[in-house]
C-alpha cells in the first residue's frame, strides 16, 4: 500500500452496562434453555443498558477509558467517527454528543451506519483521510444498545443481542506503516431488517414487521457471513503477500461462537488464534470487535507489533476485513 502519511492506532477504552443478562434470565421470558443458546450460539450472557443509558453514554465512558488509561490529550482530536446502528437519536448525532462531552473544539463529527462492520469501515475510513494528509489524529467510536432494538419476546433474537461500546484513537505516523491492507463489499439484499414504522409501507409496500425491532433470517445470514468472510481471509493474505502463519490474531465480528467456529474451518484460520467478546457479551453489533481488542490488551495478549486481522460483517448485507499491526506502545 503506497501512502502519504500513516496511521496509527494508540490508545483504546471500552464499557459494558453494569446489568447483565443471562440465560437463565431468559428462560424466564421465552421459550428457550441455556442449553440450545451456548450450543447454537456460545452466548452465556450480555450486558444490558439501564433504561435510562443510551450509546452516547457508553461511547463516552468508552472514551473516557481510553483517556484516564493512556493520559492522552483529545483537545486535538480533528475527527470523531462513531460506528453505531443504534444512535440516541436521528440527530444530534452520537459523534456530537461525545465532542460536546469532551469540548473537542477542533473536532469534526460523523456517525456511519454499516451496521456490525461500522468499526472496521470507521477504521478504513481513518486510516484513509490520515494517509490523504486530511487528519492527523481521529477517534473511531463504536458503541450500541442492541437492546433498545431487540424484542424480548422473539426467541429467535432476543438471545443474540447485547450492549457495549469501544474506542479507539487514530494517529498520524510519519515512520512506520501500520495498515496493510483492506477489503469492503456489499449484498445489499438485507437479511436482517429494522424497518422505521410508517417508513416501509410508504416506500415500496412493505408491511412493517417486527415493530422497529429486529427481524432476521437467522441461516441465510449464518450461511452469507461463513462464506463471505473467508473469502474474504484470502483476498486480505493475497493483497498484503502475507500467509495465514503471519497472522498474529484474528477478530472476527463477534456474532455467533459456532460462526467463528465454521469460518475458521473454512478459512484454515486456527480458531487458537481468535479474540471474541461474544461468550459474555453476545453481539453487540459495531462494537463487538473493539470489545475483544480491549479485553485481549488488559489480558497482556495483544502486544505492540503483533499482526492482527480485523472482520466485521452483518445487516446490509455488508462486510469490512483489514490487516494491521497493533499500534499501542503504552502498557496498561
Ligand atoms: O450480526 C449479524 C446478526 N445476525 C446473526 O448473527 C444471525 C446468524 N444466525 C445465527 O446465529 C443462527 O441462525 C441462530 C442462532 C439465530 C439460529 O440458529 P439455527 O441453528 O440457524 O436455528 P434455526 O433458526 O434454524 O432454528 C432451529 C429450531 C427451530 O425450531 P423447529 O422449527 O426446528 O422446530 C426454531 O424455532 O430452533 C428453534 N429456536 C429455538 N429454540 C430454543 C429458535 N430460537 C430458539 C431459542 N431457543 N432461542
Amino acid at each position: 500500500m503506497t501512502q502519504l502519511a500513516h496511521a496509527r492506532i494508540t490508545a483504546i477504552g471500552s464499557y459494558v452496562p453494569e446489568r447483565i443478562l443471562t440465560n437463565d434470565d431468559l428462560e424466564k421470558m421465552v421459550d428457550t434453555n441455556d442449553e440450545w443458546i451456548v450450543q447454537r450460539t456460545g452466548i452465556k450472557q450480555r450486558h444490558i443498558a439501564a433504561e435510562d443509558e443510551f450509546t452516547s453514554h457508553l461511547c463516552i465512558q468508552a472514551v473516557e477509558q481510553l483517556q484516564n488509561r493512556y493520559h492522552v490529550a483529545l483537545n486535538d482530536v480533528d475527527l470523531i467517527v462513531v460506528a453505531t446502528t443504534t444512535p440516541d437519536y436521528s440527530f444530534p448525532t452520537v459523534s456530537c454528543r461525545i465532542q460536546q462531552h469532551f469540548g473537542m473544539e477542533q473536532a469534526g463529527a460523523i456517525d456511519l451506519n454499516a451496521t456490525c462492520a461500522g468499526f472496521t469501515y470507521g477504521l478504513h475510513l481513518a486510516n484513509g483521510l490520515i494517509a490523504a494528509g486530511l487528519h492527523r489524529k481521529i477517534l473511531v467510536v463504536a458503541g450500541e444498545t442492541m437492546s433498545k432494538i431487540t424484542d424480548y419476546s422473539d426467541r429467535n433474537t432476543c438471545i443474540l443481542f447485547g450492549d457495549g461500546a469501544g474506542a479507539v484513537l487514530v494517529e498520524r505516523d510519519l515512520e512506520a506503516s501500520w495498515f496493510e491492507a483492506f477489503t469492503l463489499g456489499t449484498n445489499g439484499e438485507g437479511g436482517i431488517h429494522v424497518y422505521r414504522s410508517g417508513l416501509a409501507e410508504q416506500m415500496d409496500g412493505t408491511p412493517l414487521i417486527g415493530n422497529g425491532k429486529i427481524v432476521q433470517n437467522g441461516r441465510e445470514v449464518f450461511k452469507w457471513a461463513v462464506r463471505t468472510v473467508s473469502s474474504g481471509i484470502e483476498q486480505l493474505l493475497q493483497q498484503a503477500v502475507l500467509s495465514l502463519e503471519d497472522i498474529d490474531w484474528f477478530v472476527p465480528h463477534s456474532a455467533n461462537l459456532r460462526m467463528i467456529e465454521s469460518i475458521c474451518e473454512k478459512s484454515g484460520m486456527p480458531l487458537a488464534k481468535t479474540l471474541q467478546s461474544v461468550q459474555d457479551m453476545g453481539n453487540t453489533s459495531s462494537a463487538s470487535i473493539p470489545l475483544a481488542l480491549e479485553a485481549a490488551v488488559r489480558e497482556g495478549r495483544l502486544k505492540l507489533g503483533d499482526r492482527v486481522m480485523l472482520y466485521g460483517f452483518g445487516g446490509g448485507l455488508t462486510h469490512a476485513g483489514l490487516i494491521l499491526r497493533w499500534g499501542i506502545s503504552k502498557e496498561i
